[in-house]
């Protein structure tokens, strides 16, 4: 009956696995108007940091390539560079060594050739000779005139071999030329004609050329080594007054100093990238199996991001830089759940490296990096926090696996290192785990998030709201604990959040508080109070109990994840009891009065919680005394669950079949351990009918359980 009553669409007893709960989520997690607040939160939080930078570093101290240094720039972190300036002017002087590059003119050797044949043939007109030398030459007697002219061809052939020695370089000049010709003994009018004829007969007989002057002048140039620099903290990179080069500005903004020039490509990009955050984040917790938190707000997200790039900011003007995704990824780890924090911690970390650290690659780099390494580490290591002691620690922790990133990263970028620097890193670590210990409570206020120091608290007897339960519904309270422990147990096995588990459940039924008499558990074997009201009165006393313990949790500020156990722990399930003794009266009977409102539970956590809780009231009720205690706690378990499934209770959560079966067997041995049930099949065949006073328990207790086939 109550199969049929139950809207929805449902296939077999497993057809809800199936349903995929992503696009859900991300609908409800992600509204447009949510998506458009959380975009300009965090651009408001990256134009602050730009800006503060600006106003408060840059603006002042900035410089601009090509000007007078505004003052004296010293190096901050240790570097090793290439020089270029120096290394091109070095290999300019060393080219300008090389004067000029002679080569032969084979042309000019020719020519010479053809006049020292002349020359020996006694032929003056070949010589070209100027027409005064010619004419004295001819107008001398033939002995010596050809004397003359063989003297000069021995000469000028003394002069062409010169030059096509390979070995020598012609040392040919008008004093050399005379001081052979002197050597000759002519007589002084002779010599003088010697002169003369090989004065206009030799020509230079080499030209510089100027295309290999040029080639080898770079050659020589590109063999010289780069001029490297090694630049170490505290060094003057740029004097007060000097002239900043190209490459001295590429140094200083290397070193995380800003130009003089404002901002603007760092403010384009935090209105052009950031918008697309929500996709990121969008398609990240699409994915994510765990999202305990449906409608966790964008806006929440947002606002620890751009926090930690503030955080980040702060860190750089102590030179610490990277701790601000320290802070990141312990705000979400600590709030949100493994998959969400990861991809939050890992966009958000890159983004802020982008923002923070201008455009300066190193440290875009570095701080990239060590939020990359927080981000899986903070995946094992903020896993179990139980105390602020211990959260502390795995927080400090993290910073060290940051730190050492970090100063790997130097190393492997030949910065090197100094001892100096790993104190303001510890006192940095230090400070920024206790901030996000401090922090906590006022996110927590803030934005309705829940951290796992929380949940402890919540979860304490001392609560005040259960408190009231332990005075006033001490059934309830001792059914609580006992679900809480039982949710716990297969929480633990299937990975999920056992503190936000056993905080859920501790709450879930906090609405009985205020008829705790209506309540099956709270009797003591007393009168039931539902033997004389009508049915329909029963339903509407037991289904209140949601929406009261929803204005009590509201009245007691419990946290809105802790709500949904409340709101969702019945799903839209029937009073099946109830509406068949309403039936049986014979008058039409809305369906609707017997129906909790539901919704149906969202998460893996309220999903469990209803099947842990119908399951242990079903038990409960099946086993108390009596003939009935030897029916086998595995049937009921297995047939409360399979009729959950059945009746599309689970359609929006994702359990898979094997994540069924965990809780089947967990809750098997659990429940055998209280009940201490035999396996009797005998007995469990002729047991086959419920009697109606169980039945009628189970739906007082819980109104939950499945009616038995
Ligand atoms: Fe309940
Ligand atoms: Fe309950």
């Amino acid at each position: 009956m109550s199969s049929s009553a139950n809207s929805g669409s449902r296939g077999g007893p497993h057809g809800g696995l199936k349903k995929k709960i992503g696009l859900q989520r991300q609908t409800e997690g992600g509204s447009p108007d949510l998506r458009s607040l959380s975009v300009l939160v965090l651009v408001i939080f990256a134009l602050n940091v730009i800006f503060m930078k600006w106003f408060l570093e840059d603006r002042n101290s900035g410089f601009l390539p090509g000007q007078a240094s505004p003052r004296t720039y010293f190096a901050l972190l240790p570097l090793k560079y290439v020089d270029e300036e120096s290394t091109e002017m070095l290999r300019s002087r060393v080219g300008d060594t090389i004067a000029g590059v002679l080569v032969r003119d084979g042309a000019a050797m020719d020519r010479l050739n053809k006049k020292i044949e002349a020359m020996r043939a006694g032929d003056i007109s070949s010589l070209a000779l100027s027409p005064g030398l010619a004419d004295l030459i001819k107008e001398y007697p033939e002995a010596p005139r050809t004397m003359v002219l063989k003297e000069s061809a021995r000469l000028s052939e003394a002069y062409l071999r010169a030059h096509t020695d390979v070995d020598r370089a012609p040392q040919w000049s008008p004093e050399t030329l005379w001081k052979e010709i002197e050597s000759l003994s002519l007589p002084i009018e002779e010599s003088n004609i010697v002169y003369q004829v090989l004065n206009e007969v030799l020509s230079p007989l080499t030209h510089s050329d100027e295309e290999l002057t040029r080639i080898l002048r770079q050659e020589i140039g590109d063999s010289m080594q780069p001029v490297e620099r090694k630049i170490a903290p505290g060094d003057v990179l740029v004097e007060k007054g000097q002239i900043i080069t190209k490459q001295a500005a590429r140094l200083l903004e290397t070193q995380g100093y800003a130009m003089l020039s404002f901002p603007w490509k760092q403010v384009l990009f935090a209105l052009l990238v950031i918008p697309f955050w929500p996709l990121w984040v969008g398609l990240q917790t699409r994915k994510s199996r765990e999202d305990t938190d449906d409608s966790t707000p964008w806006f929440y997200l947002s606002f620890i991001v751009g926090l930690s790039w503030l955080a980040e900011y702060v860190s750089s003007l102590f030179y610490v830089q990277g701790m601000g995704s320290l802070f990141l990824a312990g705000c979400a780890y600590l709030t949100l759940p493994p998959h969400t924090a990861l991809q939050l911690v890992l966009g958000g970390g890159i983004i802020g490296a982008l923002v923070v650290s201008g455009f300066s690659t190193l440290h875009i780099v570095i701080v990239a990096l060590m939020s990359i390494a927080g981000a899986f580490a903070g995946f094992y290591v903020l896993a179990d926090a139980h105390s602020r002691g211990r959260l502390w620690r795995q927080l400090f922790m993290l910073g060290v696996v940051q730190t050492a990133t970090g100063l790997v990263l130097r190393y492997a970028f030949n910065l090197s290192f100094s001892a100096e620097i790993l104190l303001p890193f510890a006192l940095g670590i230090a400070l920024w785990s206790t901030l996000v210990i401090a922090a906590l409570p006022l996110l927590e206020d803030a934005f309705d998030v829940l951290s796992p120091l929380r949940l402890i608290e919540l979860s304490h007897p001392s609560n005040p709201l259960l408190k009231r339960l332990q005075m006033e519904a001490a059934g309830t309270y001792h059914h609580s604990l006992m679900i809480g422990t039982l949710a716990e147990n297969v929480a633990d096995r299937l990975g999920m959040n056992a503190n936000l588990m056993k905080a859920g459940a501790y709450f879930h039924d906090i609405g009985k508080l205020r008829r705790p008499e209506a309540f099956v558990e709270n009797q003591m074997g007393g009168e039931n109070i539902h033997d004389e009201l009508k049915p329909s009165l029963s339903a509407l006393i037991i289904i209140a109990h949601v929406r009261e313990g929803l204005e009590l949790a509201s009245e007691y500020h419990l946290p809105r994840v802790i709500r949904s156990f409340i709101a969702e722990h019945h799903g839209t399930t029937v009073l099946s009891y109830f509406l068949r003794k309403a039936e049986n009266s014979g008058q039409p009977v809305p369906i609707d009065q017997f129906r909790y409102p539901g919704p149906r539970p969202k998460s893996r956590e309220t999903g469990l919680l209803m099947l842990v809780d119908s399951v242990e009231a079903a038990v409960r009720s099946e086993f108390k005394g009596g003939s009935e205690s030897l029916l086998d706690v595995d049937e009921t378990v297995n047939r409360v669950i399979d009729s959950k499934i059945a009746e599309g209770q689970l359609d929006d959560v994702d359990f898979t079949l094997r994540d069924i079966s965990v809780i089947k067997e967990t809750l098997f041995t659990s429940l055998r351990t209280v009940y201490h049930t035999r396996k009797v099949k005998e007995i469990k065949e002729k047991a086959t009918e419920m009697p109606e006073k169980r039945k009628q328990e189970a739906d007082v207790s819980e109104g939950s359980n499945a009616p038995r086939k």
